[in-house]
């Protein structure tokens, strides 16, 4: 059995996450910490093969450094990082021969919804993404909108066509990397909402994907805690240890 440590066990995902590791019957959940806890001591004690982390976006570059460096596996739901960050852990894991993932969105519908929206911006480069999270969210925009535009701007073919950023209301055009706006929506009554909206010529195009619960995201938290043992690299997105 696959021994798992959970850090933000106490959260909405993370109690999720111990449910279903419990149910799934190649892991063993042998530790549940949250915010008091020692993340490093508990893994020196607990010596588990792989460490969850659903936490909070000021925290997770840090926990997946101590994690690595203490010498488990890294399976990081917590939401947030940037490119640079994601490169550094790889350079990391690494060095230490470690497998490790991480999911922007551990939902299977989710990571094909990234995948479509990036086969579509090879032919339609005008793209505008909307994502909606509950008001609990911490940073934005979403981990998932922000993977999202970097699928669309590693598959485009063109620049998309220019427009005014005039904005009456600062903020009105909503953010922009890799020449794709994003647009935060924070509503109460949302697990995890993104539209990935296309223009063409006289056409639209709509990519939508709706997690209606948290049920969503946990079959991809298992499948990476089976997968990371057999890898002797971080991967990041949950589509590279889906076949
Ligand atoms: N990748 C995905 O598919 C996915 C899906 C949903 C949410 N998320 C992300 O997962 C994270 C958790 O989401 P949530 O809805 O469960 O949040 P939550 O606020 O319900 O739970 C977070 C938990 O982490 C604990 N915590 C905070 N800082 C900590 C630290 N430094 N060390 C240990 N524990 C700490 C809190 O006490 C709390 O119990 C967020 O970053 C969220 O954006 C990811």
């Amino acid at each position: 059995m696959i021994t798992v440590l959970v850090n933000g066990a106490n959260g909405r995902m993370g109690s999720e996450a111990c449910k279903a590791i419990n149910n799934d019957p190649a892991l063993e959940l042998i530790g549940q910490i949250d915010y008091k806890d020692d993340l490093q001591k508990s893994i020196e004690s607990l010596k588990p093969q792989v460490v969850v982390d659903l936490t909070i976006a000021s925290a997770g570059f840090g926990n997946a450094q101590t994690i690595l460096n203490a010498g488990a596996r890294p399976v990081i739901g917590t939401s947030g990082f940037l490119k640079e960050q994601v490169e550094k852990l790889q350079t990391l894991a690494k060095e230490k021969s470690l497998g490790g993932l991480i999911a922007p969105n551990f939902s299977v519908g989710a990571v094909l919804m990234m995948q479509f929206a990036g086969q579509a911006a090879r032919y339609l480069p005008d793209v505008e993404v909307i994502e909606a999270h509950s008001p609990q969210k911490e940073e934005s925009p979403s981990g998932t909108g922000l993977r999202t535009a970097e699928i669309i701007n590693a598959a485009r073919r063109s620049l998309p066509t220019p427009t005014s950023d005039k904005e009456l209301i600062k903020g009105a055009r909503g953010a922009e990397l890799e020449n794709v706006k994003l647009h935060s929506i924070r509503l109460p009554g949302v697990v995890a909402q993104q539209t990935v909206f296309f223009g063409g010529t006289g056409e639209t195009l709509k990519i939508e994907h709706n997690s209606q619960s948290r049920e969503s995201f946990m079959p991809g938290i298992c499948l990476a805690c089976r997968k990371v043992v057999e890898r002797e690299e971080l991967v990041y997105g949950l589509e590279h240890l889906m076949d």
